[in-house]
């Protein structure tokens, strides 16, 4: 039973269409009729500002490092990354927002901030780096969840590894667009980093 309430509550957290909620209540916009479309983190930056941008990576990471945290304070039996990745799905699919959730990056990140910090900091070095040659989200968090897979082996954690294997394939999924519009030379660029065609 205790099992059961636990994924609920990582799915309702997973759910919060965080986005969506701060651009209708602070802006007065829908963020899926801009940029994008999507409600995420990049998004946010691009369509609200920095300000909103960073309140939703922060909620977002939040939404996947607190359910790992979940058994520590209740005495639940599934291991803290099978949290992870229901809440992963709860962003993915939030029933806060019939069902159209965001691209997982940001949740995924705050899902193996709950597990092991250093690690993800390491991969946000890694991000910055990608980010910074290619001035592109999308690429840059797909690559860097790929690079994640490999540079988890060293940590040894199997179930790790096989989770990341899970969300790196969400991820990539969910960027479906984006990766067509990387192919056509269409895709969005941050106006930072080596890039000269912005
Ligand atoms: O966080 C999602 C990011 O990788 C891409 O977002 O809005 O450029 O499709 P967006």
């Amino acid at each position: 039973m205790i099992n059961l309430l636990a994924m609920i509550i990582a799915y309702l957290l997973g759910s919060i269409p965080s986005g969506i909620w701060i651009g209708k209540l602070f802006y007065g916009k829908d963020i899926r009729n801009y940029g994008s479309g999507n409600s995420g983190t990049t998004n946010t930056f691009r369509v609200l500002g920095v300000p909103a941008g960073i309140a939703v990576f922060i909620i977002d990471t939040a939404k996947g490092a607190i359910p790992v945290l979940l058994p520590l304070v209740l005495a639940t039996s599934v291991h803290p990354l099978l949290f992870g990745l229901v809440a992963v799905l709860g962003h993915t699919f939030p029933i806060f927002a019939n069902f159209k959730g965001g691209k997982a990056v940001a949740t995924t990140a705050g899902v193996g901030l709950g597990i092991y910090p250093v690690f993800v900091l390491t991969m946000a070095a890694v991000f910055a780096t990608i980010l910074f040659i290619s001035s592109m989200v999308s690429l840059s968090s797909m690559l860097t969840v790929g690079i994640a897979i490999l540079a988890s082996l060293y940590i040894g954690d199997t179930i790790f590894t096989g989770t990341v294997v899970v969300l790196f394939l969400i991820i990539v999924i969910r960027h479906k667009s984006n990766i067509k519009r990387i192919l056509d030379g269409t895709e969005s660029t941050v106006p930072f980093g080596l890039r000269k065609d912005k």
